[in-house]
């Protein structure tokens, strides 16, 4: 499964080591940063966002120090759900209720084996559908 990846420098060492543990399961498109060198969160959220906008089988993953700043960047796209996770708790409802198809890591807050749980959990878990549908259907407003 082909999944674009993004984070600035505060993400940039997580998102390493998530292409590396997954690197059987997915085939990672990284749109940077590729260093710790820092750098502006927009300017990595924006591209991946614009990337999943365009087609709805697509999906992402993207990081920085809280994850707001990537979230907030990337909800600004039409048809683009970012949610921010820190447990698999949420990640899983994220896709259950919201059908969430970016999601969102703060590194400085989760450990990486959680990440790595957390991604386990977001890309195993579909949408439930039902009363969610027109709820979701009533996000976007352009
Ligand atoms: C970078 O220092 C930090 O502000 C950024 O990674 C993110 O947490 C912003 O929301």
């Amino acid at each position: 499964m082909k999944v674009y990846i993004a984070s600035d420098h505060a993400g940039y060492e997580l998102k390493e080591l998530i292409k590396k543990h997954f690197a059987d399961q997915f085939e990672w498109q990284d749109l940077g940063t590729h260093s710790t060198e820092s750098v502006d969160y927009p300017d990595f959220a924006h591209p991946l966002a614009e990337k999943v906008a365009q087609d709805n089988e697509l999906r992402g993953v993207l990081i920085c120090g809280t994850g707001n700043g990537v979230a907030i960047t990337a909800n600004k796209h039409a048809n683009v759900r970012a949610a921010l996770a820190w447990n698999e708790d949420i990640a899983k409802l994220a896709r259950q209720h919201n059908d969430a198809n970016v999601l969102v890591l703060p590194a400085r807050f989760i450990l990486p084996e959680t990440a790595f749980s957390i991604i386990e959990c977001f890309f195993q878990t579909p949408f439930e559908g039902g009363r969610h549908t027109q709820r979701v259907a009533k996000i976007n407003i352009r």
